[in-house]
């Protein structure tokens, strides 16, 4: 709502920004620091905005920075098509425009205080749990131990490097990664990401697991929380699926009774009641 007109946000009309930085994170990866133009977006983890660009249309893309960090937003962009090919030809100081943010199913931001947090990240899937890692920094006190198991391709696919570094630095994370194909030189885990989950010493009873990956990831690592007796109650996915309007009005990203832009994208996995397959 407009304080001044008292109108209503179009919520089809995207609103300016500004490109304040850009930075390759590897091949294909960039990274962008973006700022609203008119208000600053208010937004929760694990909400996502549609990013366009004239001509060429629009992408749903995860904010990937905390809300207590307050000069602008953070997204990773992924080169795979048409608007994503314009999204990497930005420079600072390019105007682009959004709309969001999206999704009213975020992280359980109040729920998880006192908790136990373990994050399960494949690749792309590390930026929007990013945004809940990071708040949980920010407010430390608030939560239980943070385990972060995160699985990429390769070593050359790794971004947000220095950021890893640091967190694998802190007494207060334990982090472990993993890459499917070592190169010369990678010195830590191979494997995919669950083969980090018996590495950890969890309580799993008191903790909630977050998982956020390729859609292939998802099924394994259920059947391997199987063996720690997770509930489902205390596991939350975090879901992509093709969408156009991003306003529940499409039907593109539905799920059972879900549209993911509108009651997602972070779901309890006992209330979603779709099979580890139709993840
Ligand atoms: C909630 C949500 C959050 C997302 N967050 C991010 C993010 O943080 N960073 C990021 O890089 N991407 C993210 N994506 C994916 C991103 O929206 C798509 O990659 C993008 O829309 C592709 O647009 P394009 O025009 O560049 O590609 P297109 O030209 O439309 O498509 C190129 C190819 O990619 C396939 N494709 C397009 N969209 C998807 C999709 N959603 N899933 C699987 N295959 C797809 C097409 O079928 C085609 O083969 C997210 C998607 C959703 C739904
Ligand atoms: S994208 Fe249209 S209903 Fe979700």
């Amino acid at each position: 709502m407009c304080e001044c007109c008292g109108q209503v946000k179009d919520l089809y009309l995207p609103q300016p920004a500004t490109v304040n930085e850009t930075k390759m994170m590897n091949e294909t990866e960039l990274y962008l620091k973006l700022s609203m133009d008119d208000e600053p977006l208010e937004y929760r983890p694990g909400q996502f905005v549609e990013v366009s660009i004239p001509g060429f249309g629009e992408a749903p893309i995860s904010i990937s920075s905390s809300p207590t960090k307050k000069d602008g937003f953070e997204i990773v962009v992924r080169r795979i098509g048409n608007v994503t090919n314009m999204i990497h030809k930005l420079n600072t100081g390019d105007k682009i425009g959004i709309r969001g943010p999206f999704g009213e199913g975020c992280y359980p931001t109040e729920q998880a205080r006192g908790k136990n947090l373990v994050f399960i990240c494949g690749g792309i899937g590390l930026v929007p749990q990013r945004s809940f890692i990071n708040y949980v920094l920010d407010n430390r006190d608030d939560y239980g131990d943070i385990t972060i198991l995160l699985g990429t391709k390769n070593e050359a696919q790794r971004f947000y490097r220095s950021e890893l570094q640091e967190w694998s630095q802190r007494d207060d994370i334990h982090l472990l990664e993993t890459v499917d194909q070592a190169d010369d030189g990678w010195q830590g885990n191979v494997g995919v990401v669950t083969k980090l989950i018996p590495k950890i010493e969890s309580d799993w009873a008191s903790s909630l697991v977050f998982i956020c990956g390729p859609p292939v990831m998802y099924k394994f690592v259920f059947l391997t929380l199987a063996d720690y007796d997770m509930s489902g109650e205390n596991i939350f996915v975090n879901l992509e699926r093709k969408m156009k309007c991003g306003v529940g009005k499409c039907g593109h990203c539905q799920i059972n009774q879900y549209y993911v832009c509108m009651d997602g994208p972070v779901f309890r996995y006992s209330e979603l009641g779709a099979t580890p397959e139709a993840i």
